[in-house]
């Protein structure tokens, strides 16, 4: 690196780490490690270690760390031309637009709009709702949408909602899978009392609440509700799109999403393969046209760079089957812990490679730190689960080497008092 993207210092792990609290806000609490290099499945931290990255920046990094075609698309685009305010188009952008709306087979007249993150375009898909004339939204409980305060109203966790309170209103949260509460939530008496609903807002899997799954049918009776109700169908795919669950879209999995078509999905994470940006895609006509000129925007959204980043992870993805390869390598990984016999593991849920290793105690934040220690990177998502979203070029062996640290991991049991 050259000395204009460093402050100089020469420091280890602790080094970095003390310099780390003093400069950086303390929204995410102290660094598990200070990581300085990657390649492929693999990063090194500042003191040498090497780590086994099934996390990829939590379902961001598709195509690994430093990928040669990633890399060279960036900085191809970077060398041509940067960035651009949205008074103009670029083909970058404009390829990526259609490249998406083929991807999610979207009826004529679809339409994409460009964000950097998750948050935004769900902030986004949330102006939509109330461009229906109604404020009405629902959404459920386990629900994780982002943190501006549009999403934040979307997303059910009270702490992390309450200190910002007040959050635009109208949102409800439905019990999760629910399907008795989602047609109350539709029924007579509920827009008697409430109002005609604007949108439903729902991850097809939801991955922060710890990746868990919608029941089948879920989705299919939310599109025909919506549709009856004329409003908006939300599906919030910034986690579980650009083949992370092994199809495209994770709504796109028959037995899941039974052949639905939604009025607009959102992505982000995997979709520039660890460059910011996020999209909004609105199915149809109606959809489309809900945001008019000048209703949103944003500076950075659809910049060449990032729709260049897009374009080259969709490209690899494609070329190297790395869809197929998630469903495969999953699929490794669930069997090898299926054939454990560690008491500590219960088995194994999700999808492709968003999965979680369901725990038998409330230990995963115990699991994840011997696993780090171990060399393996995972997230304790839930107190009894760890999740999985590795890069979708991991390979069985690698996904193996995870399987042999499980079957061996123990955590002791609290001494009883
Ligand atoms: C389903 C879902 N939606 C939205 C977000 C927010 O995305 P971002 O962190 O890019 O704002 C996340 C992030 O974890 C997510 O998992």
């Amino acid at each position: 690196m050259s000395d204009l993207t460093t402050t100089g210092h020469e420091l280890t792990s602790d080094g970095w780490t003390r310099a780390y609290t003093g400069s950086v806000m303390d929204t995410f609490g102290p660094p598990q490690r200070i990581l300085v290099r990657g390649d492929g499945c693999e990063v090194w931290d500042a003191d040498g270690n090497r780590y086994l990255d099934l996390l990829a920046g939590i379902a961001v990094n598709a195509l690994g760390h430093a990928h040669p075609t990633l890399t060279a698309a960036i900085s191809a685009q970077l060398g041509t031309l940067g960035h651009v305010s949205n008074f103009f188009g670029t083909p970058a952008q404009i390829t990526l637009a259609e490249r998406l709306l083929q991807l999610a087979q979207a009826p004529a007249g679809s339409r994409v709009f460009f964000a950097n993150s998750g948050t935004e375009a769900n902030e986004a898909a949330f102006k939509m709702t109330r461009r229906t004339g109604r404020t009405r939204v629902l959404a459920l409980e386990g629900g994780f949408h982002g943190r501006t305060m549009g999403a934040l109203a979307l997303t059910a966790k009270a702490a992390y909602r309450e200190p910002f309170e007040p959050l635009p209103g109208g949102v409800e949260h439905l019990p999760f899978g629910d399907t008795a509460a989602l047609e109350e939530a539709f029924s007579a008496d509920a827009v008697a009392a409430r109002g005609e609903v604007a949108g439903l807002v729902v991850e097809p899997v939801q991955g922060e609440a710890g990746v868990r799954e919608l029941p089948a049918g879920y989705l299919p009776l939310a599109r025909r509700l919506t549709s009856d109700a004329g409003a908006l169908l939300v599906l919030d795919e910034v986690q579980t799109g650009v083949g992370r669950t092994g199809e495209w879209f994770a709504h796109q999995h028959t037995d899941l999403g039974g052949g639905i078509v939604p009025d607009v999905v959102t992505l982000a994470k995997g979709l520039g393969g660890g460059f910011p940006v996020g999209a909004v895609i609105a199915y149809g006509e109606g959809p489309a046209a809900l945001l008019g000129r000048g209703q949103h925007g944003t500076t950075f959204g659809g910049n060449p760079v990032a729709a260049a980043a897009a374009l080259a992870t969709l490209g690899v993805l494609d070329r190297d089957r790395l869809l197929a390869n998630a469903t495969e390598v999953g699929e490794t990984l669930r069997r090898a812990v299926a054939g454990q016999d560690n008491p500590l593991v219960a088995g194994v849920r999700g999808r492709g490679l968003l999965l979680a290793v369901e725990l038998t105690r409330p230990v995963a934040a115990d699991v994840a730190r011997l696993a780090l220690d171990a060399g393996f990177i995972v997230n304790p998502v839930a107190p009894d689960a760890v999740r999985l979203a590795p890069p979708l070029i991991l390979t069985a062996e690698q996904a193996l080497e995870f399987a042999a640290f499980l079957a061996d991991v123990t955590v002791p049991e609290p001494e009883k008092s």
